[in-house]
């Protein structure tokens, strides 16, 4: 992927985490001309008030307790800088592995009105996802999103009620899951003007093509995929390409300034059918986002025609190649509780060092 003969640099993104580890180097840029930066210059900590500081916790409330909301109230309740206040569910008699301190709710309005300093989406309901996130934008509080399919339906509105009121709006976790994918983005825009971006954004076809590559049917793939989180019980957004193409229309909003809903992506669904050519070729396949100033193509080639690392499993990467030849990239676990929980847990970081100020 590096021009031979031309140096690289890492940038750590140490993003700390509840469970007493560093994640691993997520983000790694690479630089076609100029001095490699040294990697302890480049490691990052989030300014967020620090456990021992004697300010108040900032107070989060989560919506949504399923793969995402779980392992997400856990990490908050176990980081001191955090205090969780409320828990929106639809379900509360629910069996559930993680238990919050407070008794869920089941009431969405009650729940935007609550007093927190900052609401987190992790639903899967897109309707109520938006009515909370559009009520409590409107009350000038912040928000942290992990909905791909809102931020992409309502990216302007939202970012202009967030204008309006003086709120945050940050949605790491909608693209990438624990791949810092707009993060890279955003540092790569901040470079100069970028020329296109190669990615693999959905960790759950990423992990079906990896595994029909290794022999194993389309079928099976799927339901072992649904087992394990990585894909949902109806996975038709992920097999659509409807999933990828929502990411590519946030990063292509991110990137070049678009309204999501006036970028036109050309996509590619991997059908039964199309699963079994796959499989017959022998071939590893990725599904290829290719994103322009002026459209988006994704589609199913073969790995060795993608442009970027080919991550394994739920990984997702992302390439983004300036005009002037610069090139940054990022990788990570593209799907999964806890990458995604971490993701969140950044942008609850960024915007909690946002109000201290
Ligand atoms: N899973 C991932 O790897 C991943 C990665 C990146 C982004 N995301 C995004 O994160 C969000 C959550 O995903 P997930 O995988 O955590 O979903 P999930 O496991 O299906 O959990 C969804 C949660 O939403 C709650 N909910 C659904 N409808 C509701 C309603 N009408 N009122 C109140 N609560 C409601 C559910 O309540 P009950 O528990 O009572 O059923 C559940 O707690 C989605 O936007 C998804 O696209 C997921």
């Amino acid at each position: 992927m590096r021009p031979e003969g031309q140096p690289s640099g890492v940038i750590q993104k140490a993003v700390s985490s509840p469970y007493s580890r560093i994640r691993d180097v997520l983000a790694i840029s690479e630089f076609s001309n100029g001095p490699a930066p040294r990697q302890d210059q480049c490691t990052t900590e989030s300014s967020a008030p620090s456990p021992d500081s004697k300010t108040d916790p900032i107070r989060v409330a989560v919506a949504g307790l399923g793969t995402v909301g779980a392992a997400l109230v856990r990490a908050i309740e176990d980081d001191p800088r955090f205090e969780l206040t409320a828990v929106l569910v639809r379900d509360p008699a629910r069996a559930r592995a993680v238990k919050p301190k407070i008794a869920p709710i089941t009431d969405a309005a009650a729940f935007a009105a609550s007093e927190a300093d900052i609401f987190v989406d992790a639903l899967s309901s897109d309707e109520v996802g938006l009515a909370v996130s559009r009520a409590v934008l409107a009350r000038g509080k912040s928000l942290a999103s992990a909905s791909k399919r809102v931020i992409d339906a309502e990216y302007v509105a939202l970012a202009q009620l967030a204008r309006d009121h003086g709120a945050q709006l940050r949605f790491s976790a909608a693209v990438g899951g624990g791949a810092p994918v707009l993060e890279t983005v955003a540092e790569a825009r901040s470079a100069g003007n970028i020329a296109r971006i190669d990615a693999v954004l959905n960790g759950t076809l990423n992990y079906l093509l990896h595994e029909i590559e290794r022999g194993t049917d389309f079928q099976s793939a799927l339901e072992t995929a649904q087992a394990a989180g990585l894909a949902e019980a109806d996975p038709t957004n992920d097999l659509s390409g409807a999933d990828a193409t929502a990411k590519s229309r946030i990063v292509a909003a991110e990137a070049f300034g678009h309204a999501p809903d006036d970028y036109p992506v050309m996509v590619e669904p991997l059908t039964p059918a199309r699963a079994a050519e796959i499989a017959a070729s022998g071939v590893r396949y990725v599904q290829a986002c290719v994103i322009k100033p002026t459209c988006a193509t994704v589609s199913l080639v073969p790995a060795d025609g993608f442009a970027g690392d080919v991550p394994d499993g739920e990984g997702n990467v992302a390439t983004i190649a300036l005009e002037g030849g610069q090139r940054f990239s990022c990788h990570g676990p593209g799907a999964g509780g806890e990458p995604t929980a971490e993701a969140i847990m950044g942008d609850l970081r960024a915007i909690a060092a946002e109000l201290a100020r």
